[in-house]
């Protein structure tokens, strides 16, 4: 799609990331049924209490009118972000999806994120064609969904180490 504008996610945008969100939960039917439906809306319920307290990055990516096409959240994890996804059921495989993960990288570099990583369930193609074309690699699985992660840093450094040293 010509002119899709990715923004920083403001408070109003609020209510439009969390049924993003719930999008993105649709999609992973399996995680859901594993976890349990009162489970996972009990943890929504909470985390969107807290949000404008404390929010995560996310960004929103808007036509030139500035309609709302797709956002990316962008969660703390250990030293990387895990990232939740998604595009409005008519704006998808328009490049919307594609424009928010480039974004999301540079955002969570800019974060001094070591990666980003994500959980999708397998059965997910546009999910999974996206992530790939992306660079995402699978890292592992919780339950049956798919872990994959992207590198963002590469430490150049020799270690410190002795046993990673290389030998001369
Ligand atoms: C997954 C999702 C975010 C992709 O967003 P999108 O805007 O449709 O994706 P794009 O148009 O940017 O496509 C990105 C790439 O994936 C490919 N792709 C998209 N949908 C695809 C599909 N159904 N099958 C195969 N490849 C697909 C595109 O061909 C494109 O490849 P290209 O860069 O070589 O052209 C969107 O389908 C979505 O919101 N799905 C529901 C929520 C969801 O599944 N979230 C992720 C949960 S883990």
């Amino acid at each position: 799609m010509d002119n899709v504008i990715v923004r920083a996610a403001v408070a109003s945008d609020a209510p439009f990331l969390r049924e993003m969100v719930r999008e993105a939960l649709r999609a992973s039917p399996t995680f859901v049924s594993e976890v349990g439906l009162a489970e996972i809306l009990r943890r929504e319920e909470e985390y969107w209490r807290n949000w404008s307290r404390e929010p995560d990055p996310a960004l929103v990516a808007t036509d030139a009118a500035g309609q709302q096409l797709g956002a990316v959240l962008l969660k703390l994890a250990d030293r990387g972000r895990r990232i939740a996804i998604a595009v409005k059921s008519g704006a998808r495989n328009r490049g919307v999806g594609r424009a928010l993960m480039a974004c999301a990288a540079q955002t969570a570099r800019d974060l001094g994120a070591a990666y980003v990583c994500l959980y999708v369930d397998p059965c997910n193609a546009a999910a999974m064609a996206l992530y790939e074309k992306a660079g995402f690699v699978r890292v592992g699985a919780r339950g049956s969904a798919v872990e994959m992660r992207v590198e963002l840093f590469v430490d150049a450094t020799p270690s410190s180490d002795p046993a990673r040293r290389p030998s001369a």
